[in-house]
């Protein structure tokens, strides 16, 4: 497994971790010694950062299961807070966290989203609290923008921003991506695969159930589902070309920006952990990133 340090001061940590959203239900039912067993078999491969949060149902007390038996001290846990950021919000999520996760402190903990009735200043220094009290070895934030990164650092030093990135969604490359360069915050990818749109898995004519949230999601409809899963088809060529297949083609492609410390990716079974294990050490070339860019400008906007 290869390692990036996250942020210019933060620990190494592998370039591949495992989002535990699905697990929790939120994509379709997800079987609990499934469930665990997924976990189980991507901190066994090497895919040892786990991300889960407060809001994500059952997913932090079945991470909190999966980690007995030694696995705890072999992963880095990362987990958000994911409602209130008041300063008494943050304090009593991370206690329920630490209660459903079965831990003592967290290696990284995250605010969710940036909410603006929370002033960002009394946020951040909550949090490089947590962090000074051990709760928390290192914090950082989610779907942060720059100005909003811009703003928190001017309170307390955080180590990653964790953020939507996929080949269908490129849109933190304009400003994100070189803001956190720029000032050595690194980057967790979220929802690599597009929640599936990146698997090769679906056809148009694929209804999603009710408990699973692509239900509702207009890109999962109709003529959009249509036209995204078209141009996955064609970098599905691409892939297998490369003796690849959708997934670790995804995969490696977002990790082709050194900027990106480490991709999150959903699973729902040990299976498909062991395909983004393959995906570890894949280089694209320049031919094949030309060939993806081509087809990507074929991609909807939406
Ligand atoms: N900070 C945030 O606001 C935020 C938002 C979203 C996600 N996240 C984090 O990022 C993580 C990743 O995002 P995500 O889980 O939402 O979406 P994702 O990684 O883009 O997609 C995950 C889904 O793709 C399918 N899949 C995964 N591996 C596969 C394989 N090898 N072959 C075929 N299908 C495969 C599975 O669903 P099916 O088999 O049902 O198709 C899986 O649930 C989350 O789990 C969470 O930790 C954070």
């Amino acid at each position: 497994m290869e390692y990036r340090q996250l942020g210019s001061d933060g620990p190494q940590v592998p370039v591949l971790g495992l989002g535990a959203w699905p697990i929790g239900g939120g994509m379709g039912h997800v079987d609990e010694r499934v469930a665990i067993n997924t976990i189980r078999a991507a901190i066994d491969s090497g895919i040892t950062l786990l991300d889960t949060a407060q809001a994500y149902r059952t997913s932090e007390a079945t991470v909190g299961v999966a980690l007995r038996d030694g696995y705890r001290d072999r992963c880095f846990l990362a987990t958000k807070a994911s409602s209130d950021y008041s300063r008494e919000g943050i304090l009593s999520s991370l206690e329920d966290s630490l209660r459903a996760l079965d831990v003592d402190y967290v290696d990284l903990y995250q605010i969710h989203n940036w909410k603006p009735e929370y002033p960002i200043e009394a946020t951040m220094e909550t949090m490089a609290r947590l962090q000074e009290q051990g709760k928390a070895r290192y914090i950082g934030v989610s779907n942060y923008g720059a100005a909003q990164m811009a703003q928190a650092l001017k309170t307390a030093r955080f180590g990653s921003n964790q953020v939507r990135y996929s080949m269908f969604d490129r849109q933190i490359e304009v400003q994100d991506v070189p803001f956190c360069e720029q000032e050595g915050i690194g980057i967790l990818v979220h929802s690599p695969l597009a929640k599936g749109l990146l698997t090769g898995v679906y056809t148009p004519a694929h209804r999603f159930p009710q408990d699973d949230e692509r239900s509702r999601f207009p890109r999962f409809q109709g003529d959009a589902f249509a036209r995204y899963l078209t141009v996955a088809d064609r970098l599905q060529e691409i892939a297998l070309d490369g003796g690849l297949n959708l997934v670790q083609l995804a995969i490696a492609w977002a990790l082709r920006l050194p900027a990106i410390t480490c991709v999150l990716v959903g699973a729902k079974n040990p299976s498909q952990v062991q395909d983004h294990a393959g995906a570890a050490g894949v280089v694209l070339g320049d031919e094949e990133l030309a060939r993806i860019s081509e087809i990507l400008s074929d991609a909807p906007q939406d």
